[in-house]
């Protein structure tokens, strides 16, 4: 059995996503900047390499966010209240909802969503051997799209789990957007998110340059899951990782760049690049407290409680969600 039909998602649907990211790539290249979503990161490659990337000691975000949940679970968990309801955007392995669903007052479900569908699968079965007497319901998706969830029973009260700094990949009109759905989804409940802050561009240069080159692999996949998946036949040698900050834009900028003029053929397309031409794939935007407060109002969300760690490098946020 494939992977899609392991998780009820009929074959039709993952020819559509192929079809669509085809789609993205012929539409990024013909672009100028060429740009492309960093969601299509995320196959089981992308998702494995990510998880590297977590490990690495340049990258602080994931063990500093870490950090702050540990320190703070059991302020957040009152927060929360009892017999909740967590659904998690862009799961992935699951690691940081452990140390809140430890936390909680006999939590009742939790939904966690991914848009790599076979690493959620291992991530929720690990979960249901772990933590027997919750209820774990995977969904395999794109949260970026319109989200829709069955209402929770009576007395189960919704709460977001966003960590990671992912909201950070978002324009920032496409991060309102996701706050503002977000809002409706979890109405009556509340958001827990994490976002990355605005620090020495010295550190956050070191978090996307790694040494041991686990970025620049994750970064290069992408061309390596379109030779796979949409039929291109990108030579990954003319191509090179680039990361650096972006100081007024206050945002990481990760780009492909062309090491030499090529003639391509992109899903059928012809491009030309020439040296030192870029495809962007990614922004990693960062925030202060306040912009992210702000940001959350404007979305219809109420800013509650911050936490943070002793350097001020990463923050996590309450957001209240009205009913
Ligand atoms: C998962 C989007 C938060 O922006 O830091 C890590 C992805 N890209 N290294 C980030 C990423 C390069 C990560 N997010």
């Amino acid at each position: 059995m494939n992977r899609a039909s392991a998780l009820g998602q009929s074959p039709a649907e993952s020819a559509t996503a192929g079809g669509e990211f085809a789609r993205d790539l012929r539409r990024g290249f013909a672009a100028r900047p060429r740009s492309i979503s960093p969601k299509w990161f995320y196959d089981d490659e992308g998702s494995r390499l990510f998880d590297r990337i977590c490990d690495l000691p340049e990258y602080y975000p994931t063990r500093t966010e870490m950090g702050i949940l540990r320190a703070h679970a059991g302020d957040m968990a009152r927060l929360v209240g009892p017999r909740a309801e967590i659904v998690e955007f862009g799961a992935g392995s699951c690691d940081k909802v452990r140390v809140l669903l430890d936390a909680l007052d006999a939590p009742q479900r939790f939904r966690p969503i991914d848009i790599s569908a076979g690493h959620l699968a291992q991530a929720a079965a690990a979960l249901r051997r772990d933590y027997p007497g919750l209820d774990v319901q995977p969904l395999a998706a794109d949260y970026t799209r319109r989200l829709l969830l069955p209402a929770p029973e009576a007395g189960v009260r919704r709460v977001g789990f966003f960590p990671g700094s992912t909201l950070g990949n978002f324009s920032p009109a496409e991060a309102l957007r996701f706050l503002r759905s977000a809002a409706q989804v979890l109405r009556g409940g509340g958001l827990l998110l994490g976002v990355d802050l605005i620090k020495d561009p010295a550190v956050l240069h070191a978090a996307y340059n790694d040494t041991q080159g686990v970025t620049a692999a994750f970064n290069l996949n992408l061309l390596a899951r379109a030779n796979r998946e949409a039929g291109c036949d990108f030579d990954l040698d003319a191509f090179a990782h680039s990361a650096f900050y972006n100081a007024p834009q206050q945002r990481i900028e990760m780009h492909l760049v062309s090491r030499r003029r090529q003639d391509l053929q992109v899903c059928g397309q012809p491009h030309r690049m020439e040296e030192g031409e870029t495809l962007h794939t990614e922004n990693s935007r960062k925030f202060t407290v306040d912009s992210l407060r702000r940001l959350a109002q404007q979305a219809g969300l109420q800013p509650g409680p911050v936490w943070l760690d002793k350097h001020h490098w990463f923050s996590v946020h309450w957001l209240g969600a009205p009913a």
